[in-house]
């Protein structure tokens, strides 16, 4: 999110699935004192599981795609729905134009299904997760190999091969 330039604290913070990534980024996420942290996942007891785990470390909760409405100011798809090139049942409302900032952990060639739907609503930024994949690389890389990566120029050379 620093790469994107956005600041957490006192933000609404929609997460979508309650896989492997979701329990990863749910500590550092809780971490910056979001307003509140919705995990939405489409077997609900996933995230409710999740929220319980997580509930001592800030305001996070559970719910259903198709019961939210309210606008959020992140949105994050961490679902696989995109590999599968689908994307969950989300209102429009939930994004702020202007204002909300949508990231899908997926990343590829084109624009993902979640990424279109949040830029054809008006979402401020969309990003996809090429940044996540290279940042967490670059961790790995400085605590096996002791060597510092240039995430921004690995990331370049890597959207250039994307094309
Ligand atoms: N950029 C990066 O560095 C990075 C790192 C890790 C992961 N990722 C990406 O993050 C995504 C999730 O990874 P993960 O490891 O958390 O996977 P996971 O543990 O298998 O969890 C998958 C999640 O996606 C949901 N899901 C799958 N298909 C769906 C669909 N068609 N509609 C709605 N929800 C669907 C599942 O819901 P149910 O619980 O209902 O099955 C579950 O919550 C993947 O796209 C992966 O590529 C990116």
């Amino acid at each position: 999110m620093s790469n994107a330039g956005a600041t957490l604290v006192g933000k609404r913070i929609l997460l979508l699935g309650a896989g492997g990534a979701v329990r990863g980024v749910l500590e550092p996420l809780l971490e910056q004192e979001p307003e509140a942290l919705v995990i939405a996942n489409r077997t609900l007891e996933k995230a409710e599981l999740l929220a319980e785990m997580f509930a001592e470390l800030g305001p996070v909760s559970a719910s259903a795609f198709g019961v939210l409405a309210e606008p959020f100011d992140l949105i994050i798809n961490a679902t696989a729905a995109s590999l599968a090139g689908e994307l969950p049942p989300l209102a429009a409302s939930l994004i702020a134009p202007g204002r909300t900032l949508c990231y899908d952990m997926m990343y590829g060639k084109e624009p993902t299904p979640f990424l279109r739907w949040a830029t054809e609503h008006g979402a401020a930024q969309a990003i996809d997760g090429l940044g996540m994949l290279v940042e967490q690389a670059a961790v790995a890389f400085r605590a096996w190999r002791g060597v510092d990566v240039d995430s921004a120029v690995v990331l370049r050379q890597l959207r250039e091969q994307l094309g």
